[in-house]
């Protein structure tokens, strides 16, 4: 997720469920082939925690999804997700994202490209259809034709952004038509809703409902793995890493969160220096900070901090 799955997030994410799948923020095919600086920055990641190692990208150049996924596949990715789900204007109105489910030859074409210019899968993420799901499954069909090895896709229409509530039943019905993988996204915040939501599928991708508590993970992995669903749809070369705290029991109270949230930032922190690691950590902050009396007054309090001692310190103060 743009501004969220940063490797500090990611690596978080798997200390408290390592069997996640995790993806990177979408990245633009164009600036990874054209070599731009801050692009590639954002493909590093660490290969002892965050594998499998899923990079996503977005645009609508063959030639680009060419050149983008070859510096994905050497700098030792796992995996390649194509994003033809984003509905922001700025990246629909120059045919990327859910726009491509407008125009399937192109989406066609561009997995196409991708999968000649690597060994390494390649997925795509998408939403039910523009303005219907009705093609959903001709529309997936075409990609897994053209070498889709999974699919995710988000249960609402380009129409729908995120108002209502995400449609599952046009997800399970293409799973029994295609071959690949199929994971589910939408309006999964608890291991209740994981389990009900999983059907006929191969996974769940969680979004929103890891903000201000990754530790839904955990639940959500343990959860799916009694119902015999592993985590990992993607041929992975697997991460081993033992935390403790992924064993605390759940759920936590404010209090036992700190310790993982002043992990976050000090990973934000370590990865993008002082000023921005602290600025970044804000939209987390904001989503940690709260559930105790006061929580409220110490999230405002902690959204105008810079530095990162503050920021510990005002957390501590609530201990
Ligand atoms: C802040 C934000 C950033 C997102 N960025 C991405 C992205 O980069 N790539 C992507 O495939 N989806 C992105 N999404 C969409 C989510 O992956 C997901 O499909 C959507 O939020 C619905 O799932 P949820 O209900 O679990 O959040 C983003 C969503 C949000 C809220």
């Amino acid at each position: 997720m743009a501004g969220v799955t940063d490797a500090s997030y990611r690596q978080l994410i798997k200390k408290v469920a390592p069997k996640t799948i995790v993806f990177t923020e979408f990245l633009s095919s164009d600036a990874l082939a054209y070599g731009a600086e801050r692009t590639l920055k954002m493909l590093q990641f660490d290969p002892e925690i965050e594998r499998p190692f899923i990079v996503q990208i977005f645009g609508a150049s063959p030639q680009k999804f060419l050149e983008a996924c070859r510096v994905i596949e050497q700098i030792g990715a796992d995996g390649i997700d194509i994003n033809m789900g984003c509905p922001a204007a700025k990246i629909v109105s120059s045919c990327y994202g859910s726009a491509l489910i407008r125009h399937p030859e192109l989406a066609a074409e561009l997995v196409h490209a991708a999968v000649n210019a690597v060994k390494i899968p390649v997925s795509v993420k998408t939403r039910l259809g523009w303005d219907t799901h009705e093609t959903l499954i001709p529309f997936c069909k075409g990609l897994v034709a053209a070498g889709a090895q999974a699919l995710s896709v988000h249960g609402r229409r380009y129409h729908d952004k995120f108002s209502g509530l995400a449609n599952w039943e046009p997800i399970y019905a293409l799973k029994s038509e295609v071959s690949v993988p199929v994971i589910g996204n939408g309006d999964i915040a608890s291991a209740a809703d994981a389990l009900e939501k999983i059907g006929n599928l191969d996974g769940v991708m969680v979004g929103r409902g890891t903000f201000g508590n990754p530790w839904v993970m955990r639940e959500i992995a343990q959860a799916l793995q009694k119902r015999g669903v592993e985590g990992a749809c993607l041929p992975a070369r697997q991460g081993t890493l033992t935390v403790e705290s992924a064993l605390l029991p759940s759920p936590l109270s404010f209090i036992e969160k700190i310790p993982m949230i002043l992990e976050h930032l000090d990973l934000s922190v370590r990865m993008k220096g002082e000023k921005r690691g602290v600025l970044e950590m804000r939209r987390h902050l904001s989503s940690y900070v709260k559930g105790f009396d006061g929580a409220k007054e110490v999230r405002m309090k902690i959204l105008t901090l810079e530095r990162a001692e503050e920021v510990r310190e005002k957390l501590l103060s609530v201990a």
